[in-house]
């Protein structure tokens, strides 16, 4: 949510800038702005795209080696030019750029404005600049400390860069909860939201943590506690290089992702599974395996996406492992006074490592004694700092907005936990356990056989691409699919669309179903065959047409759906991520076709930084 980016070195900064901001529009795309510093400091915001910024910015001043950028996702005040950061403190002393929520802004606007202050924006933001700047003056303070201060009285999360009109070739960089990545280069340092507007430049890189301030000149960087603490930075290594986050001649984002799932899952379970089949080693759940195996009850905490792969976790590990899994969203757990026990393992999954509301539930399960681990894609991100353990995805850098890749690699990292809790404790057979982990290995052929068939989905979206309600129904593993499914269409099409467990359809949704509505059964050949086929027979008999996602082979399907697409036939714990894979490509065409904007769907931000 926001993307934020800074530059403070030799070069010129707009290119870079500008690039930054189009590596980071994903987190946000209502409004952009920049803000160059030579001299003086110039500013310009434009409502809409990054595209709209450089048409906005031509011809004007954009001299500077010092500067800072960023793409907006609204939370106070609508996207507008005057709300588009960066926001400037009336004196204009300071500049800013803010990703977060200042959540008492009220109360200090309303202390600023009775000393003076007129606001130009609706934001939080604006507020934040404007009482660094009353700090300044009134105390004849630094900037750092005038900035120290303001951080001490905000309640709320903040990735700050900010500027001071009195040391120009300075900037401070500061951090509660959002996240801020520093690089480190020759004489030069770049400051982003995340490492990708950063991995072009150099690999070196200090994530800031919470509390923290950084003070940047082009050859020196000081680190401090906000409280003023002096704090020594750890460099790290960027494992990441530039082509993984290019779209590499897809059409999109989301394409691409999907069609790098045989890679991620590949990467997902390579090394882990043992190459007799005996085992699955999951280094990062060692030292919490004694917890694990002992857990009384496990806690899934997720998000979006995430959360329907944790409502996976909870059959898969219910099943294998035997342990009670509740699943639970961030959201809701972290206000609604949960019951969690010492012995109870917390597991948060996210795709960036940065959701504000699971961050907060980590809190206060930790907080409370539990044992809290996750399950990660961002390698370095803010979750698996927070936790004591943990399963890192490898699914590498997921742009588009909408989870593909990362929710099928979730979803492998939890079979194969669920698997091996399961072999440990003998919850299963050792026979049962090498049946699927040898169908595990399967699946990435099985993966590229079903893209393949990717012209099918294309021909099936044709036919709906103009409806406006979907239903999806499934069974058993097969209802997590239904949601992710429905979710997927609705986020990047606008249809409005809904996912059930095929048996509660009569409960309600079956009042929905007339010769227009399309119900996406995912049918393959389990225990509930045969109840999901006799849901599918109650959809024909409302005239609803029906397409299924059926095993190979399945004659039968033929002669009940409207459509049936295939899938190569595998355990049915696995099941989840072969069927996922139309979903995502049926959403895609039906998007595609209706003009939507697939990577960056309205409204959406993929890093969900904010409550
Ligand atoms: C946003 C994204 C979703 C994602 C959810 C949780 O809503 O648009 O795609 O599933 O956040 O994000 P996380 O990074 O925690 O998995």
């Amino acid at each position: 949510m926001c993307g934020i980016v800074g530059y403070i070195g030799k070069k010129e900064a707009y290119p870079i800038l500008i690039n930054g901001l189009k590596r980071l529009e994903y987190r946000g795309y209502d409004s952009a702005g920049i803000a160059l510093i030579n001299g003086e400091t110039n500013i310009y915001k434009s409502i809409g795209r990054v595209s709209e910024l450089e048409k906005h910015v031509e011809g004007k001043n954009i001299k500077g080696s010092v500067g800072m950028a960023h793409t907006r996702w609204a939370t106070h005040g609508v996207p507008s030019d005057a709300n588009a950061h960066p926001h400037q403190s009336q004196g204009g002393y300071f500049t800013l750029i803010h990703n977060g929520i200042i959540e008492n802004y009220n109360p200090l606007k309303t202390k600023l404005q009775k000393n003076g202050y007129v606001f130009k924006s609706e934001t939080d933001t604006e507020v934040l600049v404007n009482l660094i700047e009353f700090f300044y003056l009134k105390g004849d303070l630094t900037p750092e400390i005038a900035i120290k201060l303001a951080l001490e009285k905000v309640i709320g999360a903040y990735g700050l860069v900010i500027s001071c009109s009195v040391t120009p070739q300075t900037l401070y960089a500061a951090r509660k909860g959002s996240p801020l990545v520093i690089g480190l280069g020759n004489e030069e340092y770049f400051i982003a939201s995340d490492a990708s507007p950063i991995i072009e430049h150099t690999k070196s890189v200090i994530y800031l943590e919470n509390n923290h301030l950084a003070i940047i000149e082009k050859n020196q960087l000081t680190l401090k506690s906000v409280d003023n603490y002096m704090l020594e930075p750890k460099v790290q290594e960027l494992d990441l290089d530039i082509g993984q986050i290019e779209k590499g001649g897809y059409e999109h984002f989301m394409l691409k992702e999907i069609f790098e799932q045989p890679d991620s899952i590949l990467d997902t379970f390579r090394g882990r599974v043992a190459s007799d089949f005996k085992s699955i080693k999951l280094g990062g759940l060692h030292k919490v395996m004694p917890q694990l195996l002992a857990a009384k009850k496990i806690t899934i905490i997720a998000c979006g996406t995430s959360w329907h792969a944790g409502l996976l976790g909870e059959y898969l590990i219910e099943e294998y492992a035997r342990i009670p899994v509740e699943v639970e969203y961030g959201s809701e757990f972290r206000y609604r006074n949960p019951i969690i026990e010492k012995d109870d393992v917390i597991l948060a999954i996210s795709q960036s490592g940065e959701t504000a509301d699971t961050l907060a539930a980590i809190d206060i399960a930790q907080r409370a004694g539990a044992t809290v681990i996750g399950i990660c894609n961002v390698v370095g991100s803010s979750i698996p700092r927070a936790t004591v353990a943990g399963v890192y995805t490898h699914a590498g850098p997921e742009i588009g907005v909408a989870s593909t890749k990362a929710f099928t690699t979730q979803v492998m990292v939890l079979t194969m936990m669920a698997l091996e809790i399961g072999r440990r404790k003998a919850t299963i057979s050792q026979e049962q356990f090498e049946a699927t982990t040898r169908a595990i290995v399967d699946i990435p052929n099985q993966i590229k056989e079903i893209l393949l068939k990717n012209e099918e989905l294309k021909e099936i979206a044709k036919v709906y691409a103009t409806i406006n309600d979907f239903l999806y129904l499934g069974r058993g593993y097969n209802f997590p699919v239904a949601l992710e499914g429905a979710l997927k269409l609705k986020e990047i099409s606008y249809i409005h669309a809904e996912g059930y467990p095929a048996g509660e359809m009569k409960h309600g949704p079956i009042a929905l179903i007339d010769e227009k509505m399309p119900i996406v059964v995912i049918a393959t050949k389990d225990q509930f065959y045969e109840k999901i086929l006799s849901n599918m027979q109650e959809v024909k008999a409302r005239k609803g047409k029906v397409i299924a996602i059926a095993t190979k082979g399945d004659l039968l399907m033929n002669q009940t759906a409207d459509h049936v697409f295939e899938l190569p036939e595998t355990s049915p714990a696995l099941v989840p991520i072969l069927a996922t894979i139309p979903l995502q490509l049926l959403a895609y065409h039906i998007a595609v076709l209706r003009g939507c904007d697939v990577d960056q769907p309205r409204n959406l931000a993929k890093s969900v930084t904010v409550e």
